[in-house]
């Protein structure tokens, strides 16, 4: 009887070591790995090659008159030099003969697109580096994957509430639940 229940205890002590090991490595290594779907830029736009070219940011990434942001460059801007071959890259070919010829939007892949009940806008934040929030696209010369949350949908790299709430508290800004959330 004593030694039945001698052998059930260590029995169950390895058994249970094994299970909480294998689903430690689960939720730290694979989990993560298993809700984030990664995809690459429709297109590898390199922001280096057209800083180069001379551009500043805001020819592409600009506020309209009515103060909110343009964002992302549409056809007709990049059409302004992309009509002929520029060079010899194959991301560039593959731009210009399945999306500017054919008259359709890249679908960029945004990083840090909030839930929709984040309300958010430029102008606001109109003063800060880009870097502030964003990560550094400005000089990559080929962009990060995008990792997709497949359960909520959003992006890893999107700003957690308490990036945005250690800013505002440091410059003395509300952080009453309904100036972001509306
Ligand atoms: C020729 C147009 C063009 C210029 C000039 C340009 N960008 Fe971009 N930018 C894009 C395009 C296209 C994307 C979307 C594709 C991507 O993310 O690589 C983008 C995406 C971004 C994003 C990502 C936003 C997000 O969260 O997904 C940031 C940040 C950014 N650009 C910063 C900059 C900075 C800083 C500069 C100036 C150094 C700059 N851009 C100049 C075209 C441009
Ligand atoms: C204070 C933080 C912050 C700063 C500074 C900032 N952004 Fe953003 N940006 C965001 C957030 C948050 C979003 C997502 C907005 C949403 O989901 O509605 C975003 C979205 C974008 C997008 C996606 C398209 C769009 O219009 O939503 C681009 C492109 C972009 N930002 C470029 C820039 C560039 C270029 C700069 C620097 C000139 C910059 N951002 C500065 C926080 C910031
Ligand atoms: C002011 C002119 C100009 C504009 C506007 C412009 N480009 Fe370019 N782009 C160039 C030049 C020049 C090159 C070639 C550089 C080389 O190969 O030496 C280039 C190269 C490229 C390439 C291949 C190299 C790389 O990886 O980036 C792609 C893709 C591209 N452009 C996409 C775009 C898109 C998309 C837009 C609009 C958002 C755009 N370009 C706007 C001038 C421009
Ligand atoms: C780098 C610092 C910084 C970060 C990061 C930041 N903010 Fe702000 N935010 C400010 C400042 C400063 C103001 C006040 C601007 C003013 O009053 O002119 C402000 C104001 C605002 C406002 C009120 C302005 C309006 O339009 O009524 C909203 C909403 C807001 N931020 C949302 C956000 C959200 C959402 C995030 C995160 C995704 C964020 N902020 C991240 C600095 C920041
Ligand atoms: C400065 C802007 C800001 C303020 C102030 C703010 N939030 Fe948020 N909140 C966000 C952003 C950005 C997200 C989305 C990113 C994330 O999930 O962290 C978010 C997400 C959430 C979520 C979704 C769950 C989660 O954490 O992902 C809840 C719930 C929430 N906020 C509640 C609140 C409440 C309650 C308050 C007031 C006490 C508040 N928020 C104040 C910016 C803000």
């Amino acid at each position: 009887m004593e030694e039945k229940r001698a052998s059930k205890g260590s029995g169950g002590a390895i058994p249970f070591l094994i299970g909480f090991v294998l689903s430690a490595v689960f939720l730290w290594i694979i989990f993560p790995q298993v809700i984030y779907c990664q995809k690459d830029q429709p297109i590898r736009f390199s922001h280096t090659v057209h800083k180069e070219q001379g551009m500043e940011c805001s020819g592409c990434h600009f506020f309209r008159e009515d103060g909110s942001y343009a964002g992302l460059p549409s056809n007709e801007q990049c059409a302004e030099c992309h009509t002929d071959l520029m060079g010899q890259d194959p991301a560039e070919a593959k731009y210009v003969k399945e999306f500017l010829e054919k008259g359709r939007a890249v679908p960029w892949l945004i990083y840090q697109y909030q839930p929709d009940n984040v309300y958010f806008s430029h102008k606001a934040h109109d003063g800060f580096e880009c870097t502030d929030c964003h990560p550094n696209l400005g000089d990559s010369d080929t962009p990060p994957p995008h990792y997709r949350n497949v359960i909520t949908g959003y992006s890893k790299q999107t700003m957690k509430m308490w990036q945005c709430e250690r800013c505002h508290a440091e410059g003395g800004v509300s952080n009453a639940c309904y100036v972001c959330h509306k």
